[in-house]
């Protein structure tokens, strides 16, 4: 049976496709699972072929390279760890791009930078193949749950198409519009405000233990009468319980997300002084070794600013 996902009302929910999915990381393989427990024939990719055992004893077939995983297939999901490993897979050798069909969808799902989406965009259409961008909010135990926000945008009637596949891995789907690169300024521009919010969490918490109150305490507080929020109340008992692993989404991504808000500001001439003060403290965390640990890490930078142990 599948899930509801409010996609609009003409998106048919109930078709089984063929489908292709590249990246099975953190996030990537419990949205292959969820594809795959919902019906639709799946074969999949992953650069680290262990990682897709699962999968193949669950049924879907293994691709011996990316090309592979997109012969054949109506559409081809790509959750990778940025620009650079999604041009790798789409332009590299055995690469997506030439082996897709004529008419088939690929959908980008990682969070990359709104240049690629143009260039993937033009690169799609010249084959007779469309692109849409469908950057996801959600940490992996809700990819795991299908209970990931998708911000899509592409040419209305391919995001039709692409309901089947939606549907299974998230609670809710947000159309942005007809251009593809809008979904990952969306996408970008939350990270960046999640980020500051840990940001300004670190800094807080910092301050507070500086003064021997209770982080957990402090947390109930703000939570519960200042800024009541699902962010505060998830990262902020992280971050008050210095509990950084196993991580849900990597530091070292959190700089990658922050570097792409700059790259887009910049673009545009919108200054991020926010981001560019972000951006020093995510490498002064990668300097300390904390690249592969949760990004609410970032909150020990301001605790080791002030000279809290790390
Ligand atoms: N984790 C989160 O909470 C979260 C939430 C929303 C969005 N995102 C975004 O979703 C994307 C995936 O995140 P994740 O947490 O799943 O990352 P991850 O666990 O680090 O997985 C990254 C994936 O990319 C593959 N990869 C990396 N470089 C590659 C290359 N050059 N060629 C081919 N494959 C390559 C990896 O393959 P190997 O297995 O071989 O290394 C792996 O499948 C990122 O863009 C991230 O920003 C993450």
């Amino acid at each position: 049976m599948r899930r509801a996902c409010d996609t609009g009302p003409q998106l048919n929910r109930e078709i089984d496709m063929r489908v292709g999915f590249i990246g099975l990381g953190s996030m990537g393989l419990p949205m292959a699972q969820n594809l795959l427990a919902a019906g639709h024939e799946l074969v999949v990719y992953n650069r680290t072929r262990s990682r897709a055992d699962g999968l193949a004893r669950s049924g879907a077939r293994v691709a011996e390279s990316p090309g592979e995983a997109a012969a054949g297939v109506e559409v081809l999901l790509t959750m990778l760890a940025d620009d650079a490993a999604v041009e790798d897979v789409i332009f590299g050798e055995n690469g997506a791009l030439p082996a897709l069909a004529r008419g088939a969808i690929h959908v980008g799902m990682s969070t990359t930078s709104p240049a690629l989406a143009r260039r993937l965009a033009a690169a799609h259409a010249a084959e007779g193949q469309s692109y849409v961008a469908a950057p996801v909010f959600g940490r992996p135990e809700m990819a795991k749950a299908a209970k990931l926000w998708i911000v899509a945008a592409g040419a209305p009637e391919v995001l039709e198409r692409c309901g089947p596949v939606f549907a299974p891995m998230g609670q809710g789907v947000e159309a942005v519009g007809a251009e593809p690169s809008s979904a990952n300024v969306v996408k970008i521009a939350g990270n960046f405000l999640l980020a500051a919010a840990i940001e300004a969490m670190g800094e807080a918490f910092a301050l507070v233990r500086k003064h021997a109150i209770e982080p957990a305490r402090f947390l109930e507080i703000v939570n519960g009468r200042l800024l009541r929020s699902p962010i505060y109340e998830s990262y902020g008992a992280l971050i008050a319980a210095e509990r950084f692993e196993p991580a849900g989404f990597k530091l070292k991504h959190g700089l990658k997300d922050v570097g792409l808000a700059l790259e887009a500001g910049g673009e545009m001439a919108a200054p991020l002084p926010l981001a560019s003060l972000m951006r020093d403290h995510f490498l002064s965390a990668i300097a300390w070794g904390w690249a592969d640990i949760d990004w609410a890490a970032l909150a020990k930078v301001s605790a080791v600013n002030a000279g809290l142990a790390r």
